[in-house]
C-alpha cells in the first residue's frame, strides 16, 4: 500500500474535461480496492482461486435476500425483456465460443434478444490468416464474411447494419424461446492504446504497476489491449441500436465469450433506468480512501462490486458504455492488466451514480466460488452427477454419451446449477474417481478453453464429440471442488458436443 498516495480524500467529481486528471487518483483507489480479488484470482485460463465472494463475504457485503428494496420498482412487476449482448474479437477461437453459447442459451430456451459485437475483423478480400489458426491466442483470425458463413451454418442471423427485422427477433418476449436468431454487429477495433495518446503510446515506455506487495508486475498487452473491445464496440453498437430499432424496455445483458447456460437467467430485481443489476464482485475495498466524496466503502461493497453478467436498462446504455470507453485508457496506463476494463466499468458506474443491484448465485466458474449446497437431497445429486460423469468417461472414453443432451445433462435433478458457468480457468478430476486421491495410476481429465482447436465444430475435421484432455501428470483444477470440476469439465465438453451436433445435423440436412 506504500506506493498509494493516502491523501486521496479530495473531493473530485469526474466531468468530461477531467478525465485523465480525475481518473488517475480513481484508478488508484479503485485499483487498491481490487488488489485482493486481483492478486488471488490469476489471468483467465490460468489458476484462477475462489476469490471473489467467499473470502470477502467477512466484509459484510450483502446477499441477495438482505438487499435493500428501494431499488426495486413496486410500479412495474412485468418481468425484465433481456437482451443478450456478448462482445467478441474476430478470431476462430472466439466464434467457437460465442456459438457454443448460443446453442446452450438454446438448449435450455432461455428467452431474449441476443447481439453478436464482433470487433476487428480483417478487412474482406483480406482472408490470409483464414483456416492456419491452432487454438486460443494462435487462432486465425477471421473476415466479416467467414465469421458469418459459420455463424449462418448454426443459426439464422441477421446482421444489425439492416433495420431489425420483426420474423429475426424470433427469440424475443413472448414464449418462442427456442429458436435463437442472433444479430450480428461489426466494429472497428479498438485494442490499439496508442491511439489515445498518453506517456506510454509511443511504446517506449512500459507501463508497469506495483502490487500490494510492493511487486512490479509488467502488463503483457504492450500497446494491445484487447478488452477494450467490450466498452467501445458495446458503444458503438448502442448508437447504431437506438437508432435502428423502437424497442426501450429492454434489459442489456452483458456477457463475455465464455459464459454458458446451464440454466434460464432471471432476476427478481427489475432492471429500470438508472437501475442497473450485476453479479456481485468480491471486490472488497476496506479501510481505502476513497476518492469520490459520494462513494464510501459500504457504497462501493454494496454498489459497485460489480462483474459480468451486467444487465444494464437500454436506456442507460448509451451514456454509460461511453463514460466506460473513456475511463479504460487511462485506467489501463496504471493497471495494465487484465481486469482494467472491469476497473473501468465499476469507476464509470459509480461516477454517473449508477448503484448497482448486486446479485449473488448467478455463475459459477471463475471469479467465484462454486455454488454452495446445504440440501442433503441436492449434495447426494451434486455427488451422483459427479460421479457419473467420471465414471462415464473412465469406461467408455470414446463413448458417444459424452455428446448427450448438452451441458444441463450434466446435472442430476434434484441438482439445480447457477444459470451460468464462466469457464475461465482450468478444470479438472481424476479418474478411476471413487479413489481419487492422487497415486500414479491415476489418469486426468481436463478442460482448457485455450487448448480447444480453434475449428472444433467444424464436421469434416473433428467428426468424433470432444472428450475431456487427457494427462498422466497432474493437472490443476479450480478451487478445490471435486465434484465441481467434474461438472465444470462435463458442461463444456458437452455443450461443445452440443453445439457440433446441432451444426452437423443442420449441415446433413442442407446437404
Ligand atoms: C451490412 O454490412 C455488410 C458487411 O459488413 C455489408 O456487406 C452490407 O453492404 C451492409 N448492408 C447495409 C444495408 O448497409
Ligand atoms: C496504433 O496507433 C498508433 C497511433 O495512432 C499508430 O501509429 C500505430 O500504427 C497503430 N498500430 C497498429 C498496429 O495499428
Amino acid at each position: 500500500m506504500s506506493n498509494f498516495p493516502s491523501q486521496n480524500k479530495r473531493k473530485i467529481r469526474v466531468g468530461t474535461n477531467h478525465v485523465l486528471a480525475a481518473a488517475f487518483v480513481l484508478v488508484i483507489a479503485f485499483v487498491s480496492s481490487f488488489l485482493r480479488l486481483l492478486t488471488l484470482s490469476s489471468i483467465h485460463d490460468g489458476s484462477s482461486s475462489a476469490a471473489a465472494e467467499n473470502t470477502n463475504s467477512a466484509i459484510g457485503a450483502p446477499g441477495i435476500q438482505q438487499l435493500d428494496t428501494s431499488a426495486i420498482s413496486t410500479k412495474s412487476k412485468r418481468p425484465n425483456s433481456f437482451h443478450f449482448v456478448i462482445s467478441s474479437d474476430c478470431t476462430s477461437y472466439q466464434r467457437w465460443e460465442v456459438l457454443v453459447q448460443l446453442h446452450s442459451a438454446q438448449s435450455i430456451r432461455q428467452c431474449g434478444r441476443y447481439t453478436w459485437i464482433v470487433s476487428g475483423c480483417l478487412e474482406e478480400g483480406d482472408g490470409a490468416e483464414a483456416g492456419k489458426g491452432k487454438g486460443g491466442a494462435h487462432s486465425d483470425k477471421l473476415t466479416p464474411s467467414l465469421l458469418l458463413e459459420e455463424v449462418g451454418r448454426h443459426f439464422p442471423v441477421t446482421l444489425s447494419n439492416h433495420t431489425v427485422a420483426k420474423e429475426a427477433i424470433g427469440a424475443k418476449d413472448d414464449n418462442d424461446c427456442h429458436t435463437i436468431h442472433p444479430h450480428l454487429h461489426f466494429t472497428p477495433d479498438f485494442t490499439n492504446m496508442s491511439v489515445y495518446g498518453g506517456p506510454f503510446a509511443d511504446g517506449t515506455r512500459k507501463r508497469t504497476f506495483k502490487g500490494r506487495n510492493g511487486k512490479i508486475q509488467q502488463g503483457n498487452y504492450g500497446n494491445t489491449y484487447p478488452f477494450n473491445n467490450k466498452p467501445n464496440g458495446l458503444n458503438h453498437w448502442a448508437q447504431h441500436f437506438l437508432r435502428n430499432d423502437e424497442r426501450r424496455d429492454e434489459s442489456i445483458v452483458l456477457i463475455d465469450p465464455d459464459f454458458l447456460f446451464l440454466n434460464k437467467f432471471e432476476l427478481d430485481e427489475i432492471v429500470l433506468p438508472g437501475k442497473p443489476a450485476a453479479a456481485k464482485y468480491g471486490l472488497g475495498w476496506s479501510g481505502i480512501p476513497c476518492p469520490f466524496i459520494s462513494v464510501t466503502n459500504k457504497d462501493v461493497n454494496n454498489f459497485y462490486s460489480a462483474g459480468p453478467p451486467y444487465v444494464i436498462h437500454i436506456e442507460d446504455v448509451l451514456k454509460f458504455s461511453k463514460r466506460w470507453s473513456d475511463l479504460v485508457p487511462p485506467t489501463f496506463d496504471e493497471y495494465p492488466l487484465l481486469y482494467a476494463e472491469m476497473f473501468a466499468y465499476s469507476m464509470a458506474a459509480a461516477d454517473l451514480g449508477l448503484k448497482h443491484k448486486l446479485v449473488k448465485n448467478i455463475f459459477s466458474g471463475c471469479m467465484t466460488g462454486w455454488p454452495h449446497t446445504h440440501e442433503k437431497e441436492e449434495l447426494n445429486a451434486l455427488k451422483l452427477s459427479a460421479k457419473t460423469y467420471a465414471d462415464l468417461i473412465e469406461n467408455a472414453p470414446l463413448g458417444l454419451e459424452a455428446t448427450g443432451g448438452g451441458a444441463s445433462s450434466c446435472f442430476l435433478s434434484p441438482l439445480s446449477p447457477p444459470p451460468f458457468l464462466h469457464y475461465c480457468a482450468r478444470y479438472s478430476f481424476v479418474t478411476p474417481f471413487s479413489n481419487s486421491d492422487g497415486d500414479n495410476s491415476n489418469v486426468y481429465h481436463w478442460f482448457a478453453k485455450r487448448h480447444v482447436d480453434h475449428d472444433i465444430l467444424d464436421c469434416g475435421e473433428h467428426p468424433q464429440p470432444l472428450q475431456p484432455f487427457l494427462s498422466n501428470q497432474h493437472e490443476r483444477g479450480e478451487g478445490g471442488d471435486k465434484d465441481w470440476n467434474v461438472l465444470a469439465v462435463c458442461a463444456i465438453v458437452r455443450a461443445i458436443n452440443y453445439a457440433k451436433r446441432m451444426g452437423c445435423e443442420k449441415d446433413a440436412m442442407n446437404h
